[in-house]
C-alpha cells in the first residue's frame, strides 16, 4: 500500500497541541452544509477529527478517511475518551472507491493543496463525484497563491508545545520559494525530554497553489455542476483576488455512467 511520509507521530502529536479545535467560524461554515442537507457526510482528509468529532457528537451521520495511520490513532484516542464509535478508515484521496452515498463531501483546512500531482488532484476530484448521490454538494477550501506568495522563504522560524507529561515538542520549519506555483516546506519535529532531545522526525511538505480558474475547470472535468467560489466562512460573500484561502462549491447533478 502506498505510504504517507508527512504527518507522522511527532507532527501528529504537535498539530494537536497546536489545533486541538477547528476554528470556530470554519465550523460554523461547514455545519450549515450538513444541517441543510441532513444526510451522509464525508470528511475526506479529516486527520486527527478536529471538524470530524464534534460533527458526530452533534448528531450527524459523518464518515471520514485519512492517509496518515498517526493521525487516525489520535482520532481513535480521542473517540474512545469520549466513549464513541467513528466511521473513519485509512485511506487516499486518489484512491476513494465508494458509490454514491454521501449527500455532502467538505475538505477544510487546505488539505487538497497537499495534492501536487494533477493527475492525483484530477482522480480525487472524480472519486468524490462517484461517491456522492445524484444532488449531492461538494465543498472544499483552498489555499490560493495570493497568500502562498505572502509567506516569508528561506528563513527558519521555530515554535514549541509542551505535552501533558512535560515533555515538549520543538518544530523548526523553512518555506522554500514557490517554484510552478508549489511551494516546500522542510520541517524538523524534536522531542525534548529532561532537556535533551530524544527524537527527531524531518518531513518535508509540498503544497500547490491553484488559480481559481484552474480549480473551476478541474471541477467541471469531474463532472460537478453549479461551481461557486465563498469567501471563507461567509455564506452569500464573493471571494478578494486577496484572501488568504478561497471557498469552492459544486454539486453532482446527474448520474455519471
Ligand atoms: C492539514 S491536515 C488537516 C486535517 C483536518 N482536516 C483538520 O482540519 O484538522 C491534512 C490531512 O490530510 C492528510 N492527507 C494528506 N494527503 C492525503 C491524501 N492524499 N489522501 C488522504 N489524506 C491525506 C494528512 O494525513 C493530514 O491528516
Amino acid at each position: 500500500m502506498e505510504k504517507l511520509d508527512t504527518y507522522l507521530s511527532l507532527c501528529t502529536q504537535y498539530y494537536d497541541l497546536d489545533k486541538p479545535d477547528a476554528p470556530d467560524d470554519a465550523f460554523a461554515f461547514y455545519l450549515q452544509y450538513a444541517d441543510r442537507i441532513r444526510g451522509k457526510v464525508l470528511e475526506p482528509m479529516c486527520g486527527s477529527g478536529r471538524f470530524l468529532i464534534p460533527i458526530m457528537e452533534l448528531g450527524y451521520d459523518i464518515e471520514g478517511f485519512d492517509a496518515s495511520q498517526f493521525m487516525l490513532e489520535a482520532l481513535y484516542k480521542k473517540c474512545k475518551n469520549k466513549k464513541i464509535k467513528p466511521k473513519v478508515w485509512q485511506g487516499f484521496v486518489q484512491d476513494l472507491d465508494k458509490n454514491s452515498i454521501y449527500n455532502l463531501a467538505f475538505i477544510p483546512s487546505g488539505s487538497l493543496n497537499l495534492i501536487t500531482n494533477l493527475n492525483q488532484l484530477k482522480r480525487s476530484f472524480k472519486n468524490i463525484h462517484h461517491s456522492l448521490v445524484s444532488g449531492g454538494t461538494f465543498v472544499i477550501e483552498l489555499i490560493t497563491l495570493a497568500e502562498a506568495e505572502r509567506q516569508e522563504t528561506n528563513r527558519w522560524w521555530s515554535s514549541m508545545q509542551t505535552i501533558p507529561d512535560g515533555r515538549k515538542i520543538v518544530i523548526s520549519s523553512m518555506n522554500l520559494p514557490l517554484v510552478n506555483n508549489i511551494g516546500q516546506s522542510v520541517c524538523r519535529y524534536e522531542l525534548v525530554e529532561n532537556n535533551q532531545i530524544v527524537k527527531t522526525e524531518v518531513e518535508t511538505y509540498e503544497l500547490q497553489f491553484y488559480k481559481v480558474d484552474e480549480i473551476e475547470s478541474l471541477l467541471t472535468e469531474a463532472g460537478f455542476s453549479n461551481i461557486r467560489t465563498i469567501k471563507a466562512f461567509e455564506h452569500g460573500k464573493m471571494p478578494d483576488a486577496s484572501d488568504d484561502v478561497i471557498v469552492y462549491e459544486c454539486s453532482k447533478l446527474t448520474e455519471n455512467l
